[in-house]
């Protein structure tokens, strides 16, 4: 289950063809009046303690930004699937911007709910760029996921400081477990440890599915000879890889192992977004498009 593979969205090209005829039939060359928009994107989850994150994320944006109207869309087919069998229905990017189209928004910033620029904030990025191809929108521009400048990861680090538990002692190891992908933008996992460390050196960052993994912080603990180590998400909902590869009771959970290795464990399942310290983030990247519009 640890190797487990988010899914791609690849129905999502097709439903990007099918809608250049929609967005292009609507077209006729009129002259729309200025109308700004936000959409904002997330992978999804099924967990409901997710919706609370997403509702956080929702007030925000519209305390941040008031007077301007915000849509939400789900990149993940799977969840999108799921959530439909139980008669929520929720859209695509691609859906939501043609949609957004129709309702004739002529600029739409499109805010990335992800953590890094990574497999599904490029699909994300493929699919904003159709758009614009398409002319449908004087103006669609994708803002930054959480960890993008280098600004973004002084915060970060900030944001993940402000947030370990408070019970937490220094000598206490602090683990985040990171999505991790096969995409080049896992390299931003090790750069956050490095300089999560020069602040606090036992605080971790290793991923499920890419580098760095659990072996490695495992024995990086266990040279350190530390006996105790809170496990915490590092991604923006605390669901299914948080429940059962980080906190689950299967043997090849984290804490499975990490007990086995004599490693007291404490998991925390809150994710990132039901921070306001990380939200901060994704809130102030929407201004990023907005500033060109
Ligand atoms: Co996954």
């Amino acid at each position: 289950m640890l190797q487990r593979r988010c899914c791609r969205v690849l129905a999502a090209l097709m439903m990007v063809f099918f809608m250049t005829t929609v967005v292009m039939a609507g077209g006729h060359g009129e002259k729309l009046s200025k109308k700004v928009g936000i959409l904002l994107v997330a992978f999804g989850s099924s967990e409901d303690s997710a919706q609370v994150s997403f509702e956080n994320i929702d007030r925000k944006v519209k305390q941040a930004y008031p007077d301007i109207p915000v849509r939400w869309a789900y990149t993940s087919h799977i969840i999108r699937k799921k959530l439909a069998k139980e008669g929520r229905i929720l859209d695509s990017p691609e859906v939501a911007l043609a949609k957004m189209r129709d309702e004739r928004f002529t600029h739409v910033a499109v805010a990335s709910l992800h953590t890094i620029g990574g497999a599904e904030y490029h699909d994300l990025r493929r699919s904003v760029g159709a758009f614009k191809v398409m002319g449908g929108f004087e103006h669609v521009i994708l803002a930054y996921p959480l960890l993008a400048t280098q600004e973004d990861m002084e915060r970060v680090v900030d944001a993940i400081l402000a947030t370990i538990p408070k019970e937490r002692q220094k000598d206490e190891a602090v683990v985040l477990m990171g999505h991790g992908t096969h995409h080049p933008s896992n390299a931003f996992y090790a750069a956050l440890m490095f300089q999560l460390q020069l602040k606090d050196p036992n605080i971790f960052v290793g991923t499920v599915e890419g580098y760095p993994g659990l072996d490695l912080i495992q024995s990086m603990m266990l040279e350190k000879k530390i006996k105790k180590a809170f496990l915490v998400p590092f991604m923006s909902v605390a669901g299914d890889h948080a429940k059962n590869d980080m906190a689950g009771d299967e043997e090849d959970s984290w804490k499975s192992i990490l007990t086995k290795a004599g490693i007291d464990c404490v998991p925390v399942l809150k994710g990132t977004a039901e921070f306001d310290e990380f939200v901060d983030i994704w809130v102030d990247h929407v201004g990023g498009p907005l500033s060109h519009f």
